[in-house]
């Protein structure tokens, strides 16, 4: 195409939120999701069978926080069906061998017991009772009396030692709607985080540095709490009610919260008709890409939009409670006990504690029939165990208008310092308060809208609770913002100590406060806080991308919950923590856009690790720390398998970072290390020319007993390319040399060994070479072409084959919840194969983009993989690794590992809908978008994001735009559809250049 004319727009920004008040920028904030829960609902959890996931509550200090085998998930009831569990007729002389989940010895020896049992979970659909087990199996003993709980019903087969039954049963129960399974988790990077749920609950809290390497988060913490009050200055009528739709106590909740979330912000609509102005709550923390030090601040802000709907003035008095200074249901790991008080209420521990110099931390619960305190002089980590209740030595202090602080001096992770503080500015006045019984916080707030006696405070307590109260005329609108910070600058790993990076970034919770300007009494900072998160919004919500996947991307960066970042600049992160292995390279690669676009120097800092750990022989080690569902092992204890997706991934991150960010002292640090990954990796290739038994990500069904796959020829193929293009920019012939016979070798084994016609018109590649099912299909195989295509490789191999695979993958292994990993080795019975791996489904999208399947037809696996877990299940905060599919009785639900970062190879789709090639190192940005002119996608360049747009002209061609909104870059080539801008740019924030073509 011709150039014919161009011009550099405005370079002049004007922000249009420039005038705005916090009330309209946070009214601004725009959400895809939404879950309506309502105060009359019931919400229960259901047991259900899984290989393994994450608990909310947590039994086990260093250890992953794992369950295995049945799992609770809550569900909603349905009271107006019928709930019946019977299980008749009992089938006499009857076996149904197979589909076990749980076997149980039960109380008595009689089946009907076996009944009951099936009956506790959800997933039982038949059992078998057995008088006299024939042998140990699971918790069933031989010669004992046994219970097997069968999650489908398998064919039955005679057995006189046996007696079966079907079960007769309905299941009232729905899926909660969104925001109550999982929700945004709150708080900065590496500095932990909370859940606040739509139903005004606050969870999974791991802000005292807990981790599977420490002590437990705190699963639930019923009485925190965000409450309101409201009068009518008219009448002086007021109303006290909880943020929560089932109060916990004595003042009503609000009928029906409607749930929003947009990472890092959470959204909650009261409703209620009762209710005397419109309100709407935020909780959202700091997150600014590109700014990794502001994006690590240890806080919380919630704030309150009110409007004042009425013809007469009202006030409202807005409170937040948290029992920092007692953990329910939690206890404390010490051996050091100093002292043991029997004591009826745990609230005298806080005291007895304070009043003992030497006590560090209590624990309340019963030592010889009786309750007890008993203090510590140490603080043990802690764990979840019912009954008990704990708490770390605290003072609170405040000082009239100044924050309410409880300060826990010492050295050990739950030591460190809270911080609760209003916002205010003039016509805004706030109190605070500490007391052991929540209920005198609630009724005296109720009376007075704060606690104004106290002016001073200083003690310990259960209970911190700031108010921060204003009025407003008949129809205005006002804000008012509580922030919650802390500063826990000790994280453990097992004994050794690891402080918080964020601890060198602030020398105390006071000083968090500050670097947000709270202490000027000014919204300014507040205003940028939420503009900034607006900026980053905007790239996807301002763009064509669908709604799902605008969705999906600004909430599945709510995966860097579990980052952790050391002050000796270690950036580590769990494979999940289900799973407590660290930065496994391949897992890692999985997650890792979101990480290398806005934080750019956490995944170098992996690579240099990742380099420094490479093994004599060439091969890069899985993990920094090697580990999965057990105990957790010392920092850096690396290691792990011989994998296919480790040393190859290493390679083609190098070439990534290097072309993305543009730095050549990173490529010569690495590149040692891919000359010797390129020779370990031809090592275990030297027999068929493809990577001979090698495990890979999906170890479940242990490929490496295959002599070659599919997915490890792919990335073998996609390294190569790779090392092709690193030889050259080193100028190092003799590799590159290597790399290219070595190339079109495994191109040639892939079509002799791999490649399958299973109909004159239709075929795939094999999921492997020999062994049973050797017909077998495995989906994502071509994982290796998805990050071929992103770094800017081009295919790898005969496009029309893999868009045979493609087709065949759907015709072969689709379900109603994503494409089944591998299809014709086991039956549909088998869990291990057919389940659904997050990736699949996203890289078919990715993949058929690239190959110019038309725009709708090529996201229908992506938007089905991704809707069943944002609008089926309502739980995208909690992405599983793997869903189950049909054929063992829980289709569709969680099967293995929670929090997980499967599901974020969907960060490749935006990058083939825009066809982006980018090579800072030359100065070239090319896009060939999949949307035809009108269009408005998004650019993503780490550290650097923009959006490009055409406009189609009454000439046939188009208006181009490219604008930047984060960073600043410089061009020599920017082209899109090959229209090209006819000179190289320089760009900041703001600026924008349009040319014509
Ligand atoms: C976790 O513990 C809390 C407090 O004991 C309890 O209310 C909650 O139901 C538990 N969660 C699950 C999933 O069992």
């Amino acid at each position: 195409m011709l150039f014919i004319y161009s011009s550099v727009l405005a370079s002049v920004f004007i922000p249009i939120i420039y005038c705005q008040t916090i009330y309209e920028l946070l009214d601004s904030f725009r959400f895809l999701n939404e879950g309506t829960i309502s105060s009359s609902e019931i919400y229960e959890y259901q047991y259900e069978f899984t290989f393994y996931t994450e608990p909310e509550n947590v039994t086990r200090e260093k250890f992953a926080w794992v369950e295995e085998v049945v799992r609770p998930y809550l569900y909603q009831k349905d009271p107006t069906k019928p709930l019946q569990c019977n299980s008749n007729p009992l089938l006499t002389g009857i076996d149904l061998p197979g589909a076990d989940f749980l076997s149980i010895i039960p109380p008595l020896a009689d089946p009907s017991h076996c009944n009951t049992l099936c009956c506790t979970y959800m997933s039982c659909t038949a059992w078998s009772y057995a008088s006299l087990a024939p042998s140990d199996f699971n918790s069933c003993k031989k010669g004992q009396p046994c219970c097997y709980l069968k999650t489908y019903i398998p064919a039955s087969v005679p057995n006189q030692d046996i007696i079966s039954a079907t079960m007769n049963r309905t299941c009232p129960y729905n899926h909660p709607p969104t925001g109550l399974r999982s929700a945004v988790p709150l708080g900065g990077i590496t500095t932990g985080s909370i859940e606040l749920r739509g139903d005004g609950t606050f969870h999974e809290w791991t802000i005292e540095s807990q981790s599977p390497a420490a002590g437990a988060k705190f699963g639930v913490v019923d009485d925190a709490l965000l409450v309101i009050r409201l009068r009518n200055l008219q009448t002086n009528e007021n109303h006290t009610r909880l943020i929560r739709t089932h109060s916990n106590h004595n003042f009503d909740g609000i009928d029906t919260i409607k749930y929003h979330g947009s990472y890092p912000v959470s959204k909650l609509e009261l409703i209620d008709y009762k209710l005397i102005a419109n309100m709407d709550l935020y909780a959202y923390s700091i997150f600014k890409p590109g700014d990794l030090n502001r994006s690590m601040t240890p806080a919380i802000i919630y704030s309150l939009n009110i409007e004042n709907p009425n013809d007469y003035p009202i006030a409202i008095d807005f409170m937040y409670n948290v029992p920092l200074s007692v953990q329910i249901d939690q206890t404390r790991l010490s051996k050091t006990v100093i002292q043991q008080i029997i004591s009826n209420t745990y609230t005298q521990c806080i005291s007895y504690c304070d009043q003992n110099n030497l006590c560090a931390s209590w624990n309340w619960h019963i030592v010889n029939n009786q309750s007890t305190c008993l203090l510590y002089s140490d603080i043990g980590n802690n764990v979840y165990l019912s009954g008990h209740v704990s708490g770390v030595r605290g003072q609170w202090t405040y000082n009239r208008t100044g924050p309410l602080v409880l300060d826990r001096p010492g050295k050990m992770p739950a030591n460190g310092q809270y911080v609760l503080w209003p916002f205010l500015s003039s016509d805004q006045t706030m109190t605070a308060t500490i007391d052991n019984d929540i209920n005198n916080i609630l009724s005296n707030f109720s009376i007075n809208g704060g606690w104004f006696e106290q002016t001073e405070l200083k003690g310990s307590a259960a209970n911190g609770a700031v108010s921060i109260s204003t009025k407003l005329q008949p129809g205005k609108k006002k804000t008012l913002s509580i922030l919650f910070a802390w500063y826990f600058p000790h994280h453990y790993w097992l004994d050794l100590p690891l402080d918080n990076y964020y601890s060198l970034l602030f020398n105390n919770v006071t000083t968090v406060g500050q670097s947000i300007g709270i202490d000027k009494n000014d919204d300014s900072q507040l205003k940028i806080i939420i503009k900034d998160i607006l900026t980053l919004h905007n790239l996807y919500f301002n763009s064509n991308l669908p709604d799902y996947l605008v969705d999906s991307l600004i909430n599945s960066a709510s995966h860097m919950r579990s980052a952790m970042y050391f002050s000796n600049g270690d950036w580590r992160q769990w494979e999940a923590y289900d799973c407590n292995d660290v930065d496994s390279v391949h897992n890692d690669h999985q997650r890792h856009l979101p990480y290398i676009l806005y934080f750019p120097e956490t995944e170098k800092i992996k690579m240099y690790t990742w380099a420094k750990y490479q093994q004599n022989d060439g091969m890069i080690q899985e993990t920094f720390t090697v580990g999965c569902m057990g105990d957790t092992a010392p920092y850096d204890q690396h290691g792990g398998r011989n994998m296919g997706d480790v040393t190859t991934i290493f390679i083609l991150e190098t070439l990534e970072l290097y072309r993305w960010t543009n730095d050549f002292t990173f490529l010569k640090d690495m590149y040692p290390h891919v000359v010797a990954g390129i020779k370990w990796q031809l090592s275990v290739s030297s027999q068929l020319g493809l990577p001979e038994h090698l495990e890979c990500t999906y170890d479940i069904p242990y490929m490496s007993q295959y002599p070659t796959t599919t997915f490890n020829s792919f990335m073998h193929l996609a390294a190569l390319r790779a090392c092709m293009e690193l030889t050259l920019i080193m100028n190092d012939t003799i590799t590159y040399n290597e790399c290219y016979k070595s190339y079109f070798i495994a191109v040639t084994q892939i079509n002799q060994l791999l490649w399958y016609n299973d109909s004159i018109d239709t075929g795939y590649f094999l999921a492997y070479t020999g062994g049973q099912g050797e017909k077998a299909i495995f989906t994502d195989a071509l994982y290796g072409q998805v990050l071929a295509f992103t770094y800017g490789l081009g295919p790898l191999y005969s496009i029309s084959k893999m868009k045979k695979h493609l087709e065949s993958e759907v015709r072969l292994a689709d379900t109603p919840y994503g494409l089944r990993m591998l299809t014709g080795r086991e039956p549909l019975t088998n869990p291990q194969d057919n389940s659904i791996w997050m990736g699949a489904s996203q890289d078919w999208s990715v993949l058929n983009l690239w190959f110019n399947m038309d725009f709708d037809s090529a996201l229908i696996q992506s938007v089905k993989g991704l809707n069943h877990v944002r609008q089926t299940l309502n739980d995208q905060w909690n992405t599983h690794g793997l869903y189950a599919g049909d054929g063992y009785g829980i289709g569709g639900k969680p099967w293995v590992t929670s929090h997980y970062g499967f599901h974020m190879v969907l960060w490749h789709l935006p990058f083939a809908i825009t066809g982006q090639y980018t090579d800072l190192t030359k100065g070239i940005l090319l896009f060939s978008p999949k949307l035809r002119s009108p269009f408005i996608l998004p650019v993503l360049i780490p550290n650097i994001f923009g959006s490009i747009s055409a406009t189609p002209l009454l000439n046939g061609q188009s208006s181009y735009t490219f604008t930047l909104s984060i960073g600043n870059l410089s061009l020599n080539v920017l082209a899109i559809n090959n229209v090209k801008y006819p000179r190289s740019i320089h760009l900041t924030a703001g600026q924008s250049v349009q040319w014509i073509g």
